[in-house]
C-alpha cells in the first residue's frame, strides 16, 4: 500500500487542518513509529503509529446522526434487560455503533435522535443549550385555559418547579389535546406536569426537537439528519473534542 501524506492523515484524525499539520511537523511535534518527522512528504502506511506531542492519533469515525420516530412500547435505551424492543432494533442497517440522545419513555411515541457523536449527545442533553422539545399530549378530560397558563408559567412536579414552557391547545375545538414545548428534560416531565394538575395522560407524542419535526416520518421510520439540520440545533458539527 502506498500510504497517505502525513498531514492528510493528521487532518483525517481531526487534529488540525492540513496547513496547521505542516506547522506541527515543522515544529518537530509529530512522530511516526517513535521517530520524529521534521520534513514534509512523509507517508503513513497501514499499521504506522502516529503521535502528536506524544499522544497517539487515530482517524475519526464517520459521524452519524439519525432521527427515528419511535412507536409506543419501545425502550429508548441501547439494551433492555427484559428483552423488550429497543430503538436500536429499528436502525440495524446502520454501520456505526449508535446510541440514543436522551430518552423517551416506553409509553411515549415520537422523535428521538441516535448518534455515535458523544459531543452531540452532550450538547443536546445540556439544559443551557435551550433546545426545545415539543409534545402533543392528550389528557383524560378537557384542559382548562387556567391550567394551560399554569403549565406555561412553571409548576411544582414534586420538589422541582418547571421552567417556563410554551403551552397551547393543538386545535380550536378540542380542549383535551394540547401542545407543550419544554426546554429542559426532567424524568417523565410532561406526564408529571399533567399529573400535578390531576390530569391523566391518554397519549404522549414528541413531535419536534428544536425546529425538526416529524412531518414526513411514520412511526418506526428513520432518516439521517442533514448537516444543516444539525447546525440549526446550534451544534457546531466541525468541532473537535
Ligand atoms: N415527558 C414525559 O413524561 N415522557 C417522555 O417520554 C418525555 C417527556
Amino acid at each position: 500500500m502506498e500510504g497517505i501524506r502525513l498531514q492528510k492523515y493528521m487532518a483525517a484524525c481531526g487534529v488540525a487542518s492540513r496547513r496547521k499539520a505542516e506547522l506541527l511537523i515543522n515544529e518537530g511535534r509529530v512522530a511516526v513509529n517513535g521517530a520524529v518527522i521534521t520534513g514534509q512528504g512523509h507517508s503513513v502506511r497501514d499499521g504506522d503509529v502516529v503521535t502528536v506531542d506524544g499522544r497517539i492519533i487515530t482517524p475519526e469515525k464517520n459521524k452519524v446522526y439519525i432521527l427515528l420516530n419511535k412507536p409506543r412500547g419501545v425502550v429508548s435505551t441501547a439494551n433492555d434487560e427484559s428483552g423488550r424492543k429497543t430503538v436500536l432494533d429499528f436502525v440495524k442497517g446502520a454501520q456505526e455503533r449508535l446510541y440514543p440522545v436522551g430518552r423517551l419513555d416506553y409509553n411515549t411515541s415520537g422523535l428521538i435522535m441516535l448518534t455515535n457523536d458523544g459531543g452531540f449527545t452532550k450538547y443536546m442533553t445540556h439544559p443551557s443549550h435551550n433546545v426545545g422539545k415539543t409534545y402533543t399530549v392528550t389528557a383524560d378530560r378537557d384542559v382548562s385555559a387556567a391550567d394551560i397558563a399554569r403549565l406555561a408559567d412553571g409548576i411544582d412536579i414534586g420538589g422541582y418547579t418547571t421552567a417556563k414552557a410554551g403551552v397551547s391547545y393543538l386545535e380550536r375545538d378540542n380542549k383535551r389535546t394540547i401542545k407543550i414545548t419544554i426546554f429542559e428534560g426532567r424524568n417523565r416531565q410532561v406526564r408529571r406536569m399533567m399529573e400535578a394538575l390531576d390530569y391523566g395522560v391518554r397519549s404522549l407524542r414528541r413531535t419536534c426537537i428544536g425546529n425538526i419535526c416529524d412531518n414526513d416520518l411514520r412511526e418506526g421510520e428513520w432518516r439521517n439528519l442533514s448537516s444543516d439540520e444539525i447546525r440549526g440545533l446550534g451544534y457546531d458539527i466541525e468541532q473537535r473534542p
